[in-house]
Parts: C-alpha cells; structure tokens; sequence
C-alpha cells in the first residue's frame, strides 16, 4: 500500500477550487507558508495552472478530480454559482469545507444544510464577517448577528448620483482588494445581502436578527449578540489571508505576516437602503425562501457582468435583480437539478442587452 502524504501525522491536504482568484493566490501563499498544509488538487476556470498542484483541472465539474483527491479540506474559492459542485461535494462526503465562495451556499441554502447533515463534515467560512462571527459564535449561542459593511466606494452618494459611474468606479474599493465580481457587489450592496442570506444559512439565525451597518475601515468584522447583554466583536485589519489561514489551519490559529491591530476611532452608520437597493432585496429574497436566493443571485451575476461589459449602467443591475425577483414562482427546489433549473429560468429572465 501506498502512504500519501495526507496521512502523514499533522499533515492537511488542500483542493484549492478557484486558484487563480483574489482568494485563491492568497490560499497559495498561506499554504506556502504552513508545511503542515499541502496543496494536493487546484482548478481554475479558464487559466492554465499545469503543475501548480499534483491534479490539476481547468473548465468543467471537479467532482471527479475531487474524488481522485479525497482532500482533508476543500477550498472553495471559486466566484458564482459555478462554485456549487464542489460545495455539494464536500458537504456529501462530510469534508471540511472552507467557504469563500458564497453564492453557493445563498443559492443551495436547505439543500447545502441537507447534504452538511447527510455528510457530517464542517463548513469553515472564509469569508471575512463569517469568520468573524464564526469565531465570535464559538463563546455561546448567538441571540442576533451584526454584519459590517465597508460602504464601498459610492458610500454617502445619493441615488442620482450614481447613474453615471462606470466599472472603474465601481472597482476602486476603498479597504478590500478583491475579484471583479465581488467589488461591484460590494460598491452595489448585493455583497452584504448575499452575506447576510449566508449567515442565516451558516448559523440559523432568523433574518430579523442580523443586522448591517456601515463601518467605512473594516476593522471590526462581525459582531455576536448573546442573551445575556454580552456583545463579542472580531477586529483584525482588513487582510484576507487572516480568514484563510483560520480556516486552512483550523482548529489552530497560525501566524500570519498582518501586524498587531493598533486601536482607533470606530465608527458606525446605517446603511442607506433606498441608494442600495439590492441589500434590501437580498434581504427580501432570503426571508421569502424557496429559490428566491437563488433568483437573487442568479440575476445579480449576469447584471453584474453586464454592468463590467458596459452594457448596462449601475443603476440598472439593481433594477434587473428586482425585475428577476417579481417574475420568478421561486418555488423550493426539492433536488439539485431544479436548482440548477431555477437559476438557469433566472438567468434567462434578466431583461439586460445581450
Ligand atoms: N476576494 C476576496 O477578498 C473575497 C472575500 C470574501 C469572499 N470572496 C468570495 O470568494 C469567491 C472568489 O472571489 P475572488 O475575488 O477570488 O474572485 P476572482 O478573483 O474573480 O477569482 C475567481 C476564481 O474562480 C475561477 N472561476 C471563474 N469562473 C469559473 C467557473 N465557471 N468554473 C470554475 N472556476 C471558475 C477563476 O478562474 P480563472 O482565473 O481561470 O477565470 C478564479 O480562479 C467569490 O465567491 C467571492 O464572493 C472573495
């Protein structure tokens, strides 16, 4: 019999879903650092990446891949709903997952929980505020969550004046340095709606009780309510490689090259709901249940990347998220193909120019 190196003692073996991405080099970097982490499988979408990992796949379902790896951990980090197969598949087969990619677990919600059950494996989000609350919920059941919100680069515009800006508008965020994506998600607002469908899902907690407000530094990033009046908050400079370490190295918490937080002026504000109006539809689709996340963020994607073509302006992704949203039945899906079904009639819905 053949001794892999995954089961040498101490030793973490990494699939890195999405390594040619904003997470996914900074994966690398953490995993370079940790001789105890191996980068045993990596995918990206379109980029070649032979010989950055022992199996390696671009385009195309990495199921099988993941099959051929059986990883200890699975990274996903890969934008959009592509992101579902391996979220699905790590889930099933009960392997830790580290979760960048939230439009799956928005979009899946009940039936990722059902295969988390099935598989009994561990969802370590590696999105920054879930971390954060992830960390924070370990000190006792959470009564309400507060997620932070940077505010992007159009915080404190008023609606009208935001018809005009263009994609490197949009992409010049003010703390994080992200996918495109991601960034137009966050100067829209659709980020933190996603994020808080994500929570609900993550810790199950009802929508009523987590809340957003803008805090233009992103130090702090998550807050924990619990019954008894205590509030916990996670506080770290905005620097991904902290969330990712956590959950590559997890239960540990390894050293990172981000220097010591030094204290400042924290200051907090309510998010303006009616300039950005896909936080509030987010929120809308995530109460509603059944496919209306995933509707929401079915639209969301192909508005944004029409927005990032020049096909449409800002304002309009919005619009064309709310239009998706009025038009779908967003009856539950009972299995994953009419998942897949419910975001392909969303898609489709999308009233942008082709
Ligand atoms: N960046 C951040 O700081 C941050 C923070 C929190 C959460 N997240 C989440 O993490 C995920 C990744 O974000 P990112 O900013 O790293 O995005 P990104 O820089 O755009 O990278 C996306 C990655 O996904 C791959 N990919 C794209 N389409 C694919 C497809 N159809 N099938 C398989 N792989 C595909 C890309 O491969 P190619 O390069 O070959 O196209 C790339 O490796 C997103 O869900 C985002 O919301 C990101």
């Amino acid at each position: 019999m053949t001794v892999s190196a995954g089961t040498l003692a101490g030793m973490k073996r990494i699939a890195l879903l999405g390594a040619t991405g904003s997470i996914g080099r900074q994966a690398i970097e953490v995993i370079d650092a940790h001789p105890e982490l191996e980068l045993v499988a990596a995918t990206s979408g379109s980029q070649p990446i032979d010989g950055l990992a022992p199996l390696t796949q671009t385009g195309g379902d990495p199921t099988d891949l993941l099959d051929r790896t059986q990883p200890d951990v699975v990274l996903n980090a890969v934008v959009g709903f592509a992101g579902l197969a391996p979220t699905m598949w790590a889930l099933e087969h009960g392997v830790t997952l580290a979760l960048a990619n939230k439009e799956s677990l928005v979009a899946a919600g009940d039936l990722a929980l059902d295969a988390r059950r099935r598989g009994g494996g561990a969802i370590i989000p590696v999105d920054s505020e879930h971390s954060a609350l992830f960390q924070c919920a370990k000190l006792g059941e959470p009564e309400s969550l507060v997620l932070t919100a940077s505010g992007g680069p159009f915080r404190g515009r008023r609606r009208e004046e935001l018809a005009d800006v263009t994609p490197d508008d949009a992409l010049a965020h003010p703390t994080w340095n992200m996918g495109p994506k991601i960034t137009v998600d966050s100067a829209t607002l659709a980020n933190k709606g996603l994020e808080i469908i994500e929570a609900h899902f993550l810790f199950g907690v009802p929508y009523e009780r987590i809340e957003v407000v803008i805090h233009p530094t992103s130090i702090v990033h998550g807050l924990v309510r619990f019954r008894d009046g205590a509030a916990i908050a996670h506080l770290g400079y905005p620097d991904m490689r902290v969330p990712i370490s956590y959950a590559l190295t997890y239960p540990d918490r390894a050293e990172t090259p981000v220097p010591p937080l030094e204290l400042r002026t924290l200051e907090f504000a309510e998010p303006d709901l009616d300039t950005f109006r896909l936080l509030a539809l987010a929120r809308e689709a995530g109460e509603r249940g059944g496919t209306f996340p995933c509707a929401f963020n079915a639209a969301n994607e192909v508005a944004v990347g029409a927005f990032l073509a020049g096909r449409i302006g800002f304002l309009d992704i919005a619009a064309a998220v709310e239009d998706v949203l009025e038009r779908v039945d967003g009856a539950p899906a009972r299995d994953l193909d009419e998942l897949v079904e419910a975001d392909r009639r969303a898609r489709e819905l999308v009233a942008v120019p082709a």
